[in-house]
């Protein structure tokens, strides 16, 4: 599987077995490499340098996941290939996708046009690495699945595999965007959300009353740009007053307001749909404090949580050749030379 749908370059090679009643998957091979150094300067990611440094770096990730895979003929040992084709930077899918044509083409291979949200989802049945035995998660349905990443912040309920519903989403920021703008607030480096996480840690989370906006509406909607708002004027008036006060009470105070909007509605897309199970997925998902307090809130009303291991919650293409499994169970192909890239490609 090839994932090139932001910043982070991957190439992984994954042995599938289990059909969809019982999907489980070994890493023969996971290499990415991240681009996160080179976007910090302009403080998010410029998609023709996304593109650029794709490009430049499939060719090498890829020799580096066959040689530790130990597949010496592709065509022969590879039973098809997949590549995300949304949603993301149109320019960084195209260049996943220009290159897997040319491997579909050359090994002659089926391609599964893969979505990355569907991908977050399936993150939950991968083993931490290579090394880890196969996991064994058997996830019952239906299910519901908080996902929260960079670009997106959806409630899915899951009545089995490949059967996705978007039941609410945010109507402005993506959760992993307000941690990125209010990390800028805050002066700290590109991406936000493991630095505010880290500084939340020693801060006070009541310290200041942030809002939770949309938390009583009767939908499962999401809104966090009103919550990015009042922490830049709750900043000013600090500043212009002369008030003190800690990065760290401001980043945990965040941190508790994002997490609190994100626990009840979850919860309540549990109980309304009888869902027995809750999965969490996407970068910001790797979030302690929301890890934690999902897994407590599941336990409570007794749902099953499964959480992505921490090193495969930010993009891989590991958890896309996860997800490309499902697909291939139908025969669901795309014809290389029909693949293109869908910016905003719903799950
Ligand atoms: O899924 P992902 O790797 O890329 C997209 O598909 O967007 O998610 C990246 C997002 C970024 O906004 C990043 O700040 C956020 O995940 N993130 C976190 C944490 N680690 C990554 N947010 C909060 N706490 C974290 N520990
Ligand atoms: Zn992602």
């Amino acid at each position: 599987a090839i994932e090139t749908s932001c910043d982070e370059t991957g190439v992984a090679i994954l042995d599938c077995s289990g059909g969809l009643a019982r999907p489980q998957f070994k890493i023969r091979a996971n290499a990415i490499t991240t681009q996160i150094e080179l976007h910090k300067e302009f403080g998010g990611v410029v998609p023709n340098i996304a593109k650029r440094e794709h490009i430049k770096h499939l060719p090498i990730l890829l020799i580096e996941a066959l040689n530790k895979a130990g597949i010496k003929n592709p065509a022969e040992e590879i039973d098809a290939l997949a590549v995300t084709v949304g949603p993301g930077l149109e320019p960084a899918l195209w260049a996943g996708i220009t290159f897997a044509q040319e491997l579909a083409q050359d090994w002659k291979l089926p391609v599964v046009a893969s979505n990355h949200m569907e991908g977050h989802i399936a993150a939950i049945l991968l083993p931490t690495d290579a090394k880890s035995k196969i996991k064994n998660e058997k996830v019952s349905f239906p299910a519901i699945a908080t996902l929260v990443s960079g670009g997106h912040t959806e409630l899915v309920l899951i009545k089995n595999w490949l059967d996705y519903k978007v039941i609410g989403e945010t109507v402005d920021d993506a959760a992993g965007e307000a941690f990125d703008k209010v990390a800028r607030m805050l002066d700290l480096p590109y991406p936000g959300g493991p630095e505010i996480s880290r500084l939340a840690t020693t801060g006070n989370r009541y310290a200041h009353s942030f809002p939770r906006p949309m938390i009583n509406t009767k939908n499962y909607n999401f809104s966090f740009s009103g919550l990015k708002t009042s922490v830049l004027y709750t900043l000013r008036d600090f500043k212009t007053k002369h008030i003190a006060y800690t990065k760290n009470d401001i980043a945990a105070s965040f941190e508790e307001a994002v997490v609190d909007v994100l626990l009840f509605k979850t919860l309540r897309a549990i109980k309304e749909h009888n869902a027995q199970t809750l999965i969490l997925g996407g970068g910001v998902a790797a979030n302690a404090r929301l890890r934690s307090s999902m897994q407590i809130a599941a336990k409570k009303i007794g749902a099953r949580i499964h959480l992505p291991a921490l090193k495969l919650t930010t993009d891989n293409a590991a958890m896309i050749a996860a997800s490309a499994y499902f697909h291939t169970e139908k025969n669901d192909f795309t014809n290389w030379k029909k693949l293109s890239a869908h910016g905003t490609m719903p799950l």
